[in-house]
């Protein structure tokens, strides 16, 4: 069974639809998000609700994240950020798949359970399943008082406030941040400098008003997407943290167009589906200002050899040669906290392709907000 979206006690307001105004109200909530958990005494995050003494934290040689569907691609984006930050070894996995699979749990791994809902069966099934052998699970979850909310031993409440529309955009964006803030707390404990505390810390402070400067370009996007959206069969291409970008940005147009669109890492597309790359199957590219952006630029251009269209997803000032049409520019923030603005072009690009195509955007077929059955 799934639940049904109960859209009863939220008002949509001027937008049309709950995803709209979901999508709106980003700046808003990640600000309100981030109200008392900086540190900018010890520069560090103060995340009181984890139950865990630095000691604790410190003793850590690990770290697994589960969660399902978008949840899952954000984790991925965490692993890379703890990695980034704490330097200890994180991975993210499907629940869906670790509840199956007889996993080991070790006693100094954190596990990490990230889900908006709070009600998937299978996330809640792998924390149990956790729990049941000995490991230690905290949860990154929105809804306050749900059944993963409590089975965890602590965990970092998502604040992003009730997600009505079935596809998900400000609660990922709240677990984005939850886990830059868990990064943070992980690695203060650990060879974080001072100086890199407040570097990130500024970054988080600078979120709210870089997404707005995204959502500013709202009417570019929805015209890259309405191009977009006369495709059947797209491919979003990405490498290391540009790549659950990539995955997310797929699922979420897969989601509500209905279009076929597939992931891929762009350092692997040579060794696979270059061959399927034509004019009516465009790819859209993240294409960041990092130390990957001159490899990411010229499989990008492979792409428009062969006839491809791209539209990359880029940062100001990048020389994008050919692709410079088809640009769409979000604002620069500290390079482990970009994915965070990376995902958000990926919202407005699936929102206006099917807002171009005429579907029900709050209620995509087949789908529910919530999975709280096998
Ligand atoms: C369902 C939804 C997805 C969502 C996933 C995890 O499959 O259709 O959009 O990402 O569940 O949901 P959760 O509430 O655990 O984040």
């Amino acid at each position: 069974t799934e639940i049904e979206v109960s859209a009863d006690d939220v008002e949509i307001g001027a937008h049309g639809h709950f995803m709209a105004k979901e999508i709106a109200e980003q700046p808003e909530t990640v600000a309100r998000m981030l109200r008392g958990r900086l540190d900018t005494r010890f520069d560090t995050a103060r995340l009181d609700g984890l139950n865990l003494s630095p000691r604790e934290l410190r003793a850590f040689r690990r770290v697994k994240i589960l969660g399902c569907g978008s949840a899952y691609y954000v984790g991925e984006l965490g692993a890379l950020m703890i990695e980034e930050l704490a330097r200890i070894p994180a991975h993210a996995e499907a629940a869906s798949e670790f509840r199956y699979r007889n996993p080991i749990i070790e006693p100094d791994t954190l596990y990490v359970a990230v889900s908006q809902s709070g009600e998937t069966a299978d996330t809640a099934f792998a924390v149990r399943e956790i729990k049941r052998k000995g490991g230690q699970v905290v949860g990154l979850v929105n809804v306050v008082g749900s059944t993963i909310a409590r089975e965890c031993e602590g965990g970092i409440y998502l604040h992003a406030g009730p997600e009505i529309a079935v596809a998900s955009t400000k609660a990922l964006t709240h677990m984005g941040v939850g886990f830059a803030l868990l990064a943070l707390l992980l690695g203060r404990v650990r060879d974080l400098s001072v100086a890199d505390g407040q570097r990130i810390i500024a970054g988080l402070e600078r979120l709210p008003a870089d997404i707005e400067a995204v959502l500013a370009d709202e009417e570019r996007i929805a015209g890259l997407a309405t191009e977009l959206s006369s495709a059947d069969s797209l491919f979003f291409i990405g490498r290391v943290r540009g790549y659950p970008v990539a995955r997310e940005g797929a699922q979420k147009f897969k989601e509500i167009s209905y279009r076929h669109a597939e992931a891929y890492q762009t350092s692997e597309l040579k060794h696979g589906p270059l061959a399927l790359i034509e004019e009516s199957r465009p790819t859209v590219a993240v294409i960041p200002d990092d130390e990957l952006t001159d490899r990411n630029l010229a499989a990008a251009e492979q792409v428009l050899a062969r006839g491809g269209r791209v539209v990359a997803i880029s940062h100001p000032g990048v020389d994008l040669g050919p692709l410079d049409d088809r640009r769409v520019d979000v604002p620069r923030n500290e390079v482990e906290l970009d994915p965070i603005l990376l995902m958000i072009p990926m919202q407005l690009l699936a929102y206006h392709a099917a807002v171009a195509l005429g579907l029900d955007i709050d209620k995509p077929r087949n789908l529910a907000k919530s999975v709280t059955v096998e």
